[in-house]
């Protein structure tokens, strides 16, 4: 009996990085898994390796029009939604000097407006059964950066969004649980080719490290542990809280 056994969970973002980590956890823990991405390729390959517990689905997270197709298309496949995690997200760089406007709202789009539209578009099918809704913030939604406006900020709304849908959720008595995940500079390949791009590799990687006061970056497995344990019934005393798996970087 998995930890997950049976849930059905739909996850944004899913074709890579920690997406995929929680994917392929979720799946061992005898989850059914409902990847989303708008990288369709990436995305069908992902669920292919992941096996025949993970399904995916090609959706763009800033669509609102594709958040209603994707959650009638999880009520009629799957019948229910038990775990819906909001994991989707881009990273933009740049100071408040460098960071275009544009820039500026695709990084609010896609990282807070399309989590308010998750939630509101799966609340009405979540609150049959009841679920937990888990929304990816970041360590940089604390620690701020010159060269982070736009991510950093976006990010430090998420904690705050959740705490809000939390309340309703439990105002409403709905059985829906809502939690924020807060993750450190944890290696992925797209951290890889960010430490890559830059003029010294091996000193960026070596300050990565070094930020986190636990003396190294994370593996994407130790967010996925935690999405596990919060898409669990293991943590059903715990709603409205930001958990951070960062080595200390928030502290
Ligand atoms: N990796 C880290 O060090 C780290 C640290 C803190 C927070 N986070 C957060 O964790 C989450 C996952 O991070 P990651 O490093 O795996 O990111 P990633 O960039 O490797 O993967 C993000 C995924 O989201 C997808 N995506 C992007 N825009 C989309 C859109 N509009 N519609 C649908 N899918 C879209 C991408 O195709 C990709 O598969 C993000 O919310 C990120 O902000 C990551």
């Amino acid at each position: 009996m998995g930890r997950v056994q049976d849930k059905i969970i739909l996850l944004t973002g899913g074709a890579m990085g920690l997406g995929k980590a929680c994917a392929r956890r979720l799946a061992q823990e005898g989850a059914r898994v409902l990847i989303t991405d708008h990288n369709a390729e990436a995305g069908a390959a992902t669920a292919a390796e992941l096996g025949t517990n993970v399904d995916f689905l090609e959706q763009d997270v800033t669509d609102p029009a594709r958040w209603n197709e994707v959650i009638t298309h999880v009520e009629a496949t799957y019948g229910r939604l038990d775990v819906l995690v909001n994991n989707a997200a881009v990273t933009v760089f740049g100071s408040i000097a460098d960071v275009s406007y544009e820039d500026f709202r695709r990084c609010y789009t896609v990282d807070v407006d399309s989590i308010f539209l998750g939630c509101k578009a799966a609340l009405p099918l979540m609150s049959k059964t009841g679920g937990s809704i888990i929304n990816f913030s970041s360590a940089a939604a604390i620690n701020a950066s010159a060269d982070l406006v736009a991510y950093n900020s976006a990010k430090a709304a998420i904690p705050m969004l959740t705490k809000s849908v939390a309340l309703y959720c439990a105002r409403e008595k709905n059985g829906i649980r809502v939690n924020a995940v807060l993750p450190g500079t944890i290696m992925t390949p797209n951290v890889r080719s960010v430490i890559d791009g830059t003029p010294n590799p091996a000193e960026t990687e070596e300050l990565f490290s070094l930020a986190q006061p636990i003396g190294h970056m994370g593996e994407p497995d130790d967010a996925a542990h935690l999405v596990v344990y919060l898409a669990s019934n293991e943590s059903k005393f715990a709603t409205g809280a930001a958990f951070a798996v960062d080595g200390g970087l928030s502290i």
